[in-house]
């Protein structure tokens, strides 16, 4: 075992992990599983900047806030761009698992993209700990996806994993218990609401919130024509006239604008795949490509990546949770995956 991690040897059962997302936050415990799932989201009071709410509940306010409130999405593409408020963050979904039974302040293993900096890793780390834990661990998120999709890591095999969240797609190839290759590309859930956002302004003069237009994409978002047509009614403050509206959005209409996105994801997925060794492209080519993340969802991504790639891809059984679920196991069987956890000096 790595000497760095033998301090965490005989795990408590009381030690959490952490996905901290730019979308979502989700915490699980060694024996009870995933124990809080919210958006990473926090509302706070504009001038003593006190947090008013975190997770639902503040997300529910985006776009909705008085003067004296503000609605912030701490972590964008998938690192910490607001330390402070991070940190308010973390510190509140701690309590809100925290029970008598619990000591205080548990130890965490926490997830970072794959190929971000030491200085940012080391804030996720000094965050995590600022926040209360006792102690920090760092796992980069496609290995806990690998992990959390029940691969045999440790394989010499390679598997390719495309994690689609809401700030970053996280394309990796992993072997032999370690990233080979990572890219992290600024094109994932986030950039489709945005790109709904303008269409619903452009094509129906109507302006929209975030949080509506990604209730659209979840509704009826797709990247290629479908056989079933789904539709959508929003609200929305007409551009003509400044008043409220309703309009109807189909998932045909939104193909063209959200296909040019998925289209952008497979180039970066090609590029990753021109400079991957030979022996790993011939095991991607028999293993296919894996897509997780609340991305992978977007109706037709899988068959439009495959089509264009001439690979075989298939969806996670549980998008939103093959991180957490990959840390929970983690948890779970220590001794055998300590080796994958990364210090914050690892750099590639
Ligand atoms: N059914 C769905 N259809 C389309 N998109 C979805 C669906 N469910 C969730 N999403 C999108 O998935 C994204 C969130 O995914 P996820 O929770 O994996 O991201 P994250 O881990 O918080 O972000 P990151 O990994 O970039 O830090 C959001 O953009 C959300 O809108
Ligand atoms: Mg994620």
């Amino acid at each position: 075992m790595n000497k760095y991690f033998k301090g965490f040897l005989g795990i408590f059962s009381d030690d959490l992990g952490i996905d901290l997302g730019t979308s979502n936050t989700l915490i699980c415990m060694k024996n009870k599983g995933v124990i809080l799932n919210e958006p990473s989201v926090v509302t706070i009071n504009t001038k003593t900047k006190d947090i008013f709410e975190v997770g639902g509940t503040a997300k529910k306010m985006i776009g909705k806030t008085p003067n004296a409130l503000e609605t912030i999405r701490p972590l964008k593409n998938g690192v910490i761009a607001d330390y402070e408020i991070t940190e308010k963050m973390l510190r509140e979904f701690y309590k809100k698992v925290h029970s008598k039974k619990l000591f205080s302040s548990p130890r965490v293993i926490i997830c970072v993209p794959a190929g971000v900096t030491q200085v940012e890793k080391r804030a996720v780390i000094e965050v995590t700990r600022e926040a209360g834990a006792r102690e920090a661990f760092l796992i980069e998120e496609p290995m806990a996806a690998a992990i959390g999709l029940g691969l045999d890591v440790f394989d010499p095999n390679g598997h390719m994993i495309v994690d689609i969240g809401g700030g970053t797609s996280e394309i990796t190839v992993i072997s032999l218990g370690g990233v080979v290759k990572a890219s992290s590309f600024r094109v994932a859930g986030d950039r489709f609401d945005m790109a709904i956002v303008e269409y619903v302004r452009q094509k129906h003069n109507l302006l929209i919130g975030e949080n509506t237009a990604e209730e659209i994409k979840q509704a009826v978002g797709a990247v290629i024509e479908l056989e079933e047509e789904y539709s959508i009614e929003v609200s929305g403050r007409s551009i003509l006239n400044g008043l409220p509206k309703n309009i109807v959005i189909t998932s045909s209409e939104l193909v063209s604008a959200l296909g040019d996105l998925a289209s952008l994801i497979i180039e970066e997925i090609r590029s990753i795949l021109e400079k991957t060794l030979p022996e790993l492209s011939s095991d991607i080519k028999r293993n296919g490509i894996c897509l997780a993340g609340g991305g992978a969802l977007v109706r037709g991504l899988d068959q439009k990546i495959e089509e264009a790639l001439n690979l075989k891809v298939f969806i996670a059984e549980e998008p939103l949770y093959c991180v957490i679920n990959g840390i929970q196991k983690l948890l779970q069987d220590f001794d055998k995956y300590s080796r994958v956890l990364v210090s914050s000096e690892t750099e590639y």
